[in-house]
């Protein structure tokens, strides 16, 4: 589509910008927000400063609700036939082994989307199909250094990075269970949607030798100190979509998933690829959302909104990309440190 490749060149001229832009001989602003990421078994830091970082950095990673989470002792597959939790650790430890070891093929599953993931330096976001069970894996992983260098896992996730306010795909990915439990919750309570959307099941899952990365930030949000300490390496694990788009119904399918994205409050990205539109026969158009990343934190939404079409939309980001990137002056980012609020996506999905 004509928009995506407006996004190509945005994305090239903010990814310069926001990488290449300062000189590393200039001094940073004494005020600037600043995050310091702690590696525990070589004992290093890492340190990046931005005006851009926000407080939810150290907001989403609930740690009761991510054990809460784990994929259980079994379950049945999406035909029905059980899953036991051993041996599919078991599978994905070997597959977690070969992509440390710098493999790109695995044993035990195929690749479904590789962009956001730097297999020379075995980081960011790849996501897997299981070749003996209908589930997708969505491994995760950084180091203390990688998470503060989204530009080492592609365009999107540099630009994701400073949009959503420092927090990037790593810590993004624990909205997407939590979330999805949100949307389950609002459909429920719809006549129009509740029977009219499939929600595939997903569960977290965490390698039995592991590290954690200690973030700590100062002078975010007007508070001094903040810290988290997030799993290194975790999956989500998802029942995987067998099906395709249904053509009958290709002429209204953006429409059908921007409606229902506004519905959502728009707490899942309108994206085509996230929905996969199929035909029921009792209901008719049936939309299956894969991808429940809170929207509102990858991008940085501060206020509810609706959009009337998927240009509107990509006008919307195009647009807030630039000004985030160019039309603050200093005293603007100053100012957004100082009067943060709770916005009202934060709130709810932490
Ligand atoms: N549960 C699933 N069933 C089928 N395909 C999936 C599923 N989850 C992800 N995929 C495939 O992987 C792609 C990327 O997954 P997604 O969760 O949207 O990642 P991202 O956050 O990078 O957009 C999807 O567009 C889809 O093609
Ligand atoms: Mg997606």
């Amino acid at each position: 589509m004509y928009y995506n490749r407006i996004l190509i060149y945005i994305s090239i001229f903010i990814f310069f910008h926001m990488g290449f832009a300062r000189s590393p001989h200039r001094l940073p602003d004494p005020d600037s927000p600043i995050l310091i990421v702690h590696d525990k078994e070589t004992d290093c830091l890492h340190e990046r400063y931005s005006f851009h970082f926000q407080k939810k950095i150290f907001d989403l990673y609930d740690k009761e609700f991510f054990f809460e989470n784990l994929f259980p002792e079994s379950i049945n597959d999406i035909y029905g036939k059980p899953v036991f939790q051993d041996h599919l650790s078991n599978d994905l430890e070997i597959t977690l082994n070969e992509i440390l070891k710098g493999k790109k093929n695995f044993t035990y599953c195929t690749v479904l989307q590789k962009k956001n993931f730097n297999f020379r330096k075995k980081c960011g976001l790849l996501i897997l199909k299981h070749k003996r069970y209908p589930l997708v894996i969505k491994f995760f992983l950084e180091s203390a250094q990688s998470l503060i260098e989204p530009g080492w896992k592609g365009f999107e996730p540099n630009f994701i990075f400073f949009l959503s306010g420092g927090i990037g795909r790593q810590l993004a990915g624990f909205t997407r269970v939590k979330n999805r439990h949100y949307i389950e919750n609002i459909l429920r309570n719809s006549d129009e949607w509740g029977s009219r959307v499939i929600l595939p099941r997903k569960w977290f899952w965490i390698p039995k030798k592991n590290y954690s990365i200690k973030i700590t930030g100062k002078k975010i949000s007007q508070k001094d100190f903040l810290e988290t300490e997030i799993p290194g390496i975790y999956a989500v694990i998802a029942d995987f979509c067998p099906h395709q788009d249904d053509p009958r119904y290709s002429e209204i399918r953006d429409s059908e998933v921007m409606k229902l994205c506004n519905f959502l409050n728009m707490y899942v990205d309108p994206h085509e690829n996230n929905f996969i539109v199929t035909h029921s026969d009792k209901e008719g158009l049936v939309i299956t959302i894969i991808d429940t990343e809170h929207f509102p934190s990858m991008v940085g939404l501060e206020n509810q909104i609706t959009f009337n079409n998927h240009a509107e939309w990509f006008g919307f980001l195009a647009f807030k990309c630039l000004k985030d990137a160019y039309f603050r002056t200093k005293k603007m980012r100053k100012e957004i440190q100082r009067i943060h609020k709770e916005d009202l996506f934060s709130m709810s999905i932490t």
